[in-house]
């Protein structure tokens, strides 16, 4: 009931039912742009410090300014990297440390989606892979020694519905080397991330880590910057023009991060995914710890060196 009333809420509604503002520390990727900057927008509004990451400086100063000025809260600070390089993920680390002593929230937000040609980065990994499943792995594990400084930490790892459209994993191949294609790799990417996220729960649980809760959200569909790459074909064209009626505002596409990130209704809920606010039940088909392990495995050894 509460959970249906909410979705007529706006986001700043949803995240101000705490009735005192305690006032967390939240670092949210890729918030230059699209989602992740409409979250930034709110989560400053409510009067939460924020450190949004962006790729390119230019864009993420400017993000920036805007944050703050629609925002009216100068608490607003940025840093940059490209998350898909796992070498770049370690300073990055070492800056946000360099920012806070602690950290209440990291928003795990940045995502891409390439075209229909299997692409690499200058470390080797597929894309996709490398952006929405490697980094957050990376990322969460370098940043745990400061959720843990945190009275009440919270992991917010934005994930998607495509995660239905990637088809059998091969888990003896995992970065696709062989039957690549744009829909497979994204939708894979994105179950991937959120078996990471189940995984990182019993990892918790085994470092015995009580302080830090860990869950994936899927925003609906919005228009933003997402299909720069994947949105050159014709079929990607056609699928955008017909699906832009069942797409969402920026508000409502942010709200289910805000909402996981700062709600007392989702305080010390952990392992979950949610989509609209609400839990979203996986069907059992997409889950699979023996496979879930075997992803964890392989991330923990294409990052040795990085650990
Ligand atoms: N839009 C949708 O309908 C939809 C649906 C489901 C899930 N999602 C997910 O929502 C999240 C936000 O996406 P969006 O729709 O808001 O798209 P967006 O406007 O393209 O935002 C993506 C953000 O991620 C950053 N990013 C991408 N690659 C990066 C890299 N290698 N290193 C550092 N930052 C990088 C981008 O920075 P640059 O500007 O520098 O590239 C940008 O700030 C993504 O995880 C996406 O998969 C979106």
């Amino acid at each position: 009931m509460e959970n249906k009333l909410n979705a007529k809420l706006s986001p700043s509604q949803i995240a101000t039912q705490n009735k005192k503002l305690d006032k967390k520390i939240i670092l949210i990727t890729g918030a230059n742009s699209g989602i992740g900057k409409e979250t930034a927008i709110s989560l400053a509004k409510i009067g939460h410090k924020v450190i949004i990451h962006g790729r390119d400086v230019e864009k993420t100063k400017q993000a920036r300014e805007e944050i703050i000025s629609k925002s009216g809260n100068k608490d607003v600070e940025y840093l940059c990297a490209d998350l898909s390089l796992k070498a770049e993920i370690p300073p990055f680390v070492d800056k946000v440390k360099q920012k806070c002593d602690y950290l209440d929230v990291l928003i795990n937000n940045a995502g891409g989606q390439f075209g229909n040609k299997r692409e690499e980065s200058i470390e080797g990994h597929e894309k996709t892979f490398a952006i929405n499943t490697l980094a957050p792995f990376l990322l969460t594990h370098l940043l745990l020694p400061l959720l843990q400084k945190s009275k009440n930490a919270r992991v917010v790892t934005v994930s998607s519905e495509s995660y239905k459209m990637g088809g059998k994993p091969p888990l003896e191949d995992i970065e696709l080397k062989h039957n690549y294609s744009l829909f497979k790799s994204y939708g894979l990417s994105k179950l991937y991330v959120w078996w990471i996220m189940r995984e990182f729960v019993e990892y918790l649980k085994a470092q015995n880590i009580t302080n830090i809760t860990i869950n994936t959200v899927e925003p609906g569909s919005v228009e933003s910057g997402l299909q720069r790459e994947s949105g050159k074909g014709i079929l990607m064209k056609i699928i955008t023009i017909l699906w832009k009626p069942m797409m969402w505002s920026m508000e409502k596409a942010a709200a289910t991060s805000i909402y996981m990130a700062t709600s007392s209704e989702v305080e010390g809920v952990t392992g979950k995914f949610y989509g609209d606010c609400k839990e979203k039940i996986i069907k059992d088909k997409y889950i699979s710890p023996k496979a879930q392990k075997a992803l964890w495995d392989y991330c923990q050894k294409v990052c040795e060196g990085y650990l």
